[in-house]
């Protein structure tokens, strides 16, 4: 057991990476908060985590709102005494956009999302990290981040944002035993990817995703999980500040 009885808040838990990564860590030891918007699947996540004999539960959170996150991270922290484990994983993805067509209420809506989701509950988490003398925050980046795609234009700056945040807050926590690391997927197979591909035909956005992927495949869910893992693990106890790629050999 990797993780055994660390408690970990997942954000974007109830779907793709986020619910594969709530699986794993549920698997090793964890106790897991499957953090997602209301409306979402997150409620029978966190009960097919108790069937298989799991520890899970779900908060209902937005994570563009600073009062909601507030709550979830104070009600975490006062059920179970402490947060090891904060995973800032909820996104929304970008259709390919000409940059003369992107609304400012799209740009405003992935920004908050993407970016201030991050910053909130990163800010909420690290009191409680700080007063325990350690902790890991997580954040799902991009290799859009690093290696944006054409028409992908706000949702590249919001991931490149997450990337240059993570590497701050590493070395301004780095002296209170927090490690803070990013994860950059490549398209991975979950319901977020018809949201990149857009008005294309599917198969062809596919495709044409494939091909810049290297090694010939999408990530998995259980891909950028098994890196979460990693990282939230104390194995990575001397590793903060990096953006780990999980993408075939895409950004090389
Ligand atoms: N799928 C990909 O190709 C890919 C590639 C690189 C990075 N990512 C990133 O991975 C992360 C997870 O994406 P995914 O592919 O699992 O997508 P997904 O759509 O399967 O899951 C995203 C989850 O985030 C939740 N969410 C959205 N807005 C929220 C909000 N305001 N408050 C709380 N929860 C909210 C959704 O309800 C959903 O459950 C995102 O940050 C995404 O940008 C995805």
């Amino acid at each position: 057991m990797r993780l055994q009885d660390k408690v970990a808040i997942i954000t974007g838990a109830a779907s793709g990476i986020g619910k594969g990564t709530a699986e794993l860590f549920a698997e090793e030891g964890a106790v897991v908060v499957v953090a997602d918007l209301p409306t979402s699947r997150g409620e029978e996540v966190a009960a097919a985590i108790r069937e298989r004999g799991g520890r899970a539960e779900f908060a209902a959170v937005d994570v563009t709102d600073a009062a909601q996150v507030q709550a979830l991270v104070d009600g975490v922290a006062s059920r179970y005494g402490r947060i090891d484990i904060l995973y800032n994983n909820a996104g929304l993805p970008q259709a390919f956009t000409p940059i003369e067509e992107v609304t400012e209420a799209y740009f405003e809506r992935l920004i908050a999302v993407n970016v201030k989701g991050v910053f909130l509950g990163s800010r909420a988490a690290v009191p409680y990290m700080k007063k325990q003398g350690n902790g890991v925050i997580l954040a799902t980046a991009s290799t859009a981040g690093v290696r944006p795609r054409p028409g992908l234009n706000v949702y590249s700056a919001t991931k490149g944002a997450v990337i240059a945040f993570t590497k701050a807050l590493a070395l301004e926590l780095a002296p209170f035993g927090i490690r803070v690391n990013a994860i950059n997927p490549v398209a991975t197979d979950t319901p977020m990817l018809p949201g990149f591909i857009g008005d294309q035909d599917l198969e062809t956005g596919r495709q044409n995703f494939l091909r810049t992927i290297p090694m010939g495949r999408f990530a998995q869910p259980i891909d950028i999980a098994r890196a979460a893992l990693f990282l939230a693990s104390d194995e990575a106890s001397l590793i903060t500040g990096v953006d780990l790629e999980v993408d075939g050999g895409r950004c090389v």
